[in-house]
């Protein structure tokens, strides 16, 4: 089980940046309130947007296992490149766990060492990236007849993928024509959609993205679990983690249940004491994608302009993302002296899966220290030489430790994201599901873009952002 350490984040550590201990006392308010909103996750779970609660449950465990295995074994040896078209909670969960559960380096393996096919998630649109990389596929022998695309969109709107998606689909129906659709799996709503529409007319193999579960919850659903599959990642021990990290955050007593401990801690502190920069910093490369994944978790659930009772609130904290040890050369020095208004999370393995010998013999005085040692050992002292300087200067972190770096733990660490999400949501008084921030941005595009029904967006930014002025270099 990973652990979470919270000792820096209290008053006896780091002053009166900190908590008051007597807060997380058992007959406490704090923890009275955190007991009536664990029986209230209890009892919603599997309702409405929290149906990606039960994802690691039956019955939806089994089903999507059983569909995402069965898609993955017809792809299985047919394709030696998969690209995934996504973006948001169509991506970041695919690239977290390919960045952490795959070799780092492994795109560049030659077949025999892969378990699948090369994985690359593509989520934007910069021309450039984007066909960058289908250049690459159609140069690799075999060409595009050895490339799978694996298309997510809940919605089948989004104008990022649905563009990329017509370009992928053009080139292959001008290739393979009506056999263009052995080339595309596609992952959307189970019903309705303008995707599930295109899937049905096209006669692509599909994989939903269930009712009640919403992008940056949806890692855990075939959205994160099929690519996961094709390049040989353990998803049955994945959901085993979410599973049992579920288990024990259905614990009322706050100081048993990590997920609800995180969301107090990070609430409280940014509400009372005005930490609302939220850095994540992992002390390991693999994890560092997961520091993006956890971004908009945070960030897209909890930034929200009005309550649940429709008060302006401007609630949020800003996630940051820093990896240690190489962030201690960039950020460190604004985290330790710069504005006290963050709560740095430290992520580390307790043991890494290999290690560097650092050689004797150089013989000089300076880093003679470092002769017989290795690279884990280095890089634990400087976590720990960080979470020490950090307290010297009253600056709040606490540390999740993850005992070793596989599928199961990597579960567990996301479930608890999720249902701490859930739990900030509750103690901030927000909807953590929606996103309306969101919309008018896009609907500005769809103006820009010449779509029916959207001129009077058009309008709207020509009025805004025009005539051009203040401009340098013209
Ligand atoms: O978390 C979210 O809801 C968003 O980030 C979506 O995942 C993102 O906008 C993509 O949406 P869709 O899957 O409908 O294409």
């Amino acid at each position: 089980m990973l652990t979470l350490s919270y000792a820096n984040c209290l008053s006896n550590r780091v002053g009166s940046h900190g908590l008051d201990p007597d807060r997380l006392h058992p007959k406490g308010e704090a923890a009275a309130a955190i007991a009536a909103i664990t029986a209230k996750l209890n009892k919603s779970r599997g309702t409405n947007w929290e149906r990606w609660r039960e994802l690691a449950f039956e019955p939806m465990r089994s089903e999507h296992l059983k569909s995402v295995k069965q898609a993955a074994a017809a792809c299985s040896g047919k394709f030696d490149t998969m690209v995934v078209l996504g973006i948001g909670g169509s991506a970041l969960g695919n690239i977290a766990l390919q960045g952490a559960l795959n070799h780092p380096l492994y795109n560049l393996l030659d077949a025999g060492q892969r378990k699948g096919p090369r994985l690359f998630v593509v989520d934007n649109v910069d021309p450039v990236y984007f066909g960058s990389i289908l250049d690459f596929c159609q140069a690799q022998p075999g060409g595009l007849s050895r490339t799978l695309f694996n298309v997510i969109s809940k919605s089948g709107e989004t104008a990022e993928t649905a563009a990329q998606f017509m370009v992928i689909r053009d080139m292959l129906k001008s290739k393979f024509g009506a056999g263009h659709s052995a080339h595309i799996v596609a992952v959307t709503d189970p019903a309705k959609g303008t995707m599930r529409q295109i899937c049905e007319r096209e006669g692509y193999t599909t994989m939903p993205v269930p009712d009640g579960v919403g992008g940056r919850f949806s890692v855990l659903s075939p959205v994160g679990l099929f690519s996961a599959c094709m390049c040989g990642i353990d998803i049955d021990a994945l959901l085993t983690g979410a599973a049992d990290m579920d288990k024990i955050c259905i614990n009322e007593d706050l100081t048993k249940n990590p997920a609800a401990m995180l969301a107090f801690l990070l609430v409280e502190l940014g509400q009372t004491k005005g930490k609302t920069n939220h850095v994540m910093m992992p002390y390991a490369n693999s994890l560092y994608l997961l520091a993006d994944w956890y971004r908009q978790l945070w960030a897209e659930s909890l930034g929200k302009q009005k309550d649940l009772k429709g008060d302006t609130v401007f609630a949020g904290f800003t996630p940051i993302k820093a990896l240690g040890a190489t962030d201690q050369h960039s950020q460190i020095q604004l985290y330790r002296e710069g504005p006290n208004d963050k709560v740095i999370g430290f992520v580390e393995l307790a043991d890494f899966t290999r290690d560097v010998k650092i050689p004797t013999g150089l013989g000089v005085d300076a880093i003679q220290y470092l002769e017989g040692s290795t690279l884990s050992t280095l890089l634990s002292a400087e976590k720990r030489a960080t979470e020490f300087a950090l307290v010297e200067s009253q600056r709040p972190n606490y540390t999740i430790t993850l005992p070793t770096l596989d599928a199961y733990h990597v579960g567990q660490f996301i479930n608890m994201w999720q249902i701490a999400t859930a739990y900030a949501g509750q103690l901030l008084q927000i909807d953590a599901y929606d996103q309306p921030a969101v919309e008018l941005g896009k609907q500005a595009t769809f103006g820009l873009m010449g779509r029916d029904g959207f001129s009077q967006h058009l309008d709207d930014v020509k009025r805004t952002l025009g005539p051009t002025q203040h401009i340098i270099g013209q």
